[in-house]
């Protein structure tokens, strides 16, 4: 795994570049931590994630660097990045690494309607288990690190997209592909755009940021395996592509 300072360390999103940085709110009245877990749905969601859990401990097993984790994102991950989609969508809504559907399912119960709503994930047996579990999403098997081209190809090259919410294991890429997956979600989101990103290094990184991206907000979810931190990215100007170094 390369730890090298190109992997950009995340902030609070208290201040970017010294300057204090206006906090967003969710889009939308925020959830209470646990709204809407009625018995029936516990029950259906952990029932998914004991049939889930093998499927990508499996996968995980034969190849760690391409799943990144060790179980399905808990519902709680899940919510906590949904919530920063705004609703109505103003485009498309893109989800990168999709896996077994904890985010897919999540966004749907937000209220983007599955219509507007692509899903990408590049291992075969994953989509499949997608594609019968969300029958309405559009389901893209492919690499993320082509993602505008994938876009491009299935909704034509002026789609306008409102949000990308990715699973992907950033840390797990080398830093091209790292750089070609951040460049693919500059190049799909307008100005103001939301890129929402989880990762599990729960540490504080203020200073640096993903080129041509402001960094909102970020929050740790704790009821997950393991623990993650959630963050909330603002795609930049035209002319905001500088890269501040610490
Ligand atoms: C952390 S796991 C998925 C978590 C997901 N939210 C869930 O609950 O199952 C990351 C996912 O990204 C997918 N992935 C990894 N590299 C990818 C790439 N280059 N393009 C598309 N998907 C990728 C993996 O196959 C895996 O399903």
């Amino acid at each position: 795994m390369n730890r090298s300072r190109s992997i950009p360390p995340e902030s609070s999103g208290n201040s970017w570049q010294g300057r204090p940085t206006p906090v967003l709110r969710p889009a939308g009245p925020a959830p209470a931590p646990d709204e809407g877990e009625r018995p029936g749905r516990v029950l259906r969601g952990l029932l998914r994630k004991i049939s889930d859990t093998p499927l990508i401990l499996w996968h995980y097993v034969s190849n760690p660097r391409r799943i990144g984790a060790v179980a399905p994102s808990s519902g709680w991950l899940a919510r906590a990045m949904a919530r920063w989609v705004e609703i109505p969508p103003k485009g498309w809504v893109i989800e990168l690494g999709a896996g077994t559907g904890a985010v897919t399912e999540a966004l749907l119960a937000r209220g983007v309607p599955p219509q507007q709503l692509v899903a990408i994930e590049t291992v075969p047996r994953l989509v499949e288990v997608l594609r019968r579990r969300f029958p309405e999403v559009r389901l893209l098997q492919g690499d993320a690190r082509k993602l505008t081209e994938l876009i491009h190809g299935a909704l034509g090259p002026n789609a306008p997209v409102a949000a990308v919410v990715s699973s992907l294991p950033l840390r797990a890429f080398t830093p091209e592909d790292r750089a070609r997956v951040v460049q693919g979600i500059r190049a799909l989101l307008p100005p103001g755009g939301r890129w929402i990103q989880f990762r599990y290094r729960l540490r504080h990184e203020p200073a640096l940021h993903w080129e041509g991206f402001h960094l909102r907000q970020s929050v740790v979810v704790w009821r997950n395996i393991p623990p993650a931190r959630v963050v909330l990215y603002e795609r930049a100007g035209e002319n905001a592509h500088a890269r501040p170094r610490s």
